[in-house]
């Protein structure tokens, strides 16, 4: 089982798939946590790469060509061994950040995406969890954040918006695949949500 988790910046997914891990962890299952972009030593060079500097450091193009670099090298040395180990293999973030930042948000490329990602990774979630917030919201929590925002955090309320849209479309493309949980709320009244959706689909 392959659990991704999706949604803005200042969504509230790390908070909610860390305790995801703790609950599935509590009773029983063997889980490894992990994070795009990075994970493996390699990918995480490549995450400095990406996410510091000026806004405009990299091309979209070029931005896609370093996320599939990072994602191979992740799978390969991490995520792949984990699930062959028998663990459930939870990650923040994977494709479908690639799909909605650099095919929607940064520039209207999903079709280069969707090819790249054919060609070199060509694997997917079994379930996502996009946590779904205003982009007001997000945006002020992200405020409160001191020394946290990367590249993408400081693109303007445009750039989010684009990204919430992106993220709710793919609800719709991926329904069986991609359900979006409305993060408003106390974290425990979203965990609740959060949880309903991974233990239906984990069968218990
Ligand atoms: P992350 O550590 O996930 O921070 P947060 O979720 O708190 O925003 O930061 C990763 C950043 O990289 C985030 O702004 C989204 C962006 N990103 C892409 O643009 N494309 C990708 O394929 C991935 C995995 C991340």
């Amino acid at each position: 089982m392959f659990i991704t988790f999706e949604g803005i910046g200042g969504c509230g997914k790390s908070t909610q798939s860390k305790k995801v891990v703790e609950y599935l962890r509590k009773i029983g299952h063997e889980v490894f946590h992990t994070r795009e972009p990075g994970g493996s030593p390699g990918a995480e060079e490549i995450r400095r790469l990406i996410l510091e500097g000026d806004g405009n450091r990299w091309s979209a193009e070029t931005e896609i060509l370093l996320f599939n670099a990072a994602r191979r090298d992740h799978l390969e040395r991490l995520v792949w061994p984990a699930q062959k180990s028998g663990k459930i293999v939870i990650s923040d973030r994977f494709v479908d950040s690639t799909r909605v930042y650099q095919g929607v948000a940064r520039a209207d490329l999903r079709g280069l995406v969707d090819e790249l990602h054919t060609l070199v990774i060509n694997y997917e979630a079994d379930l996502t969890l996009v946590i779904d917030i205003d982009v007001k919201t997000a945006m002020e929590r992200m405020s409160l954040r001191s020394g946290e925002q990367d590249r993408f955090d400081e693109m303007g309320m445009k750039f989010q918006q684009d990204l919430r849209d992106g993220y709710l479309s793919l609800g719709k493309e991926f329904p069986e695949r991609c359900i979006i949980v409305d993060g408003l709320g106390p974290q425990d009244e979203v965990f609740s949500r959060v949880k309903a959706v991974v233990m239906k689909r984990l069968g218990t």
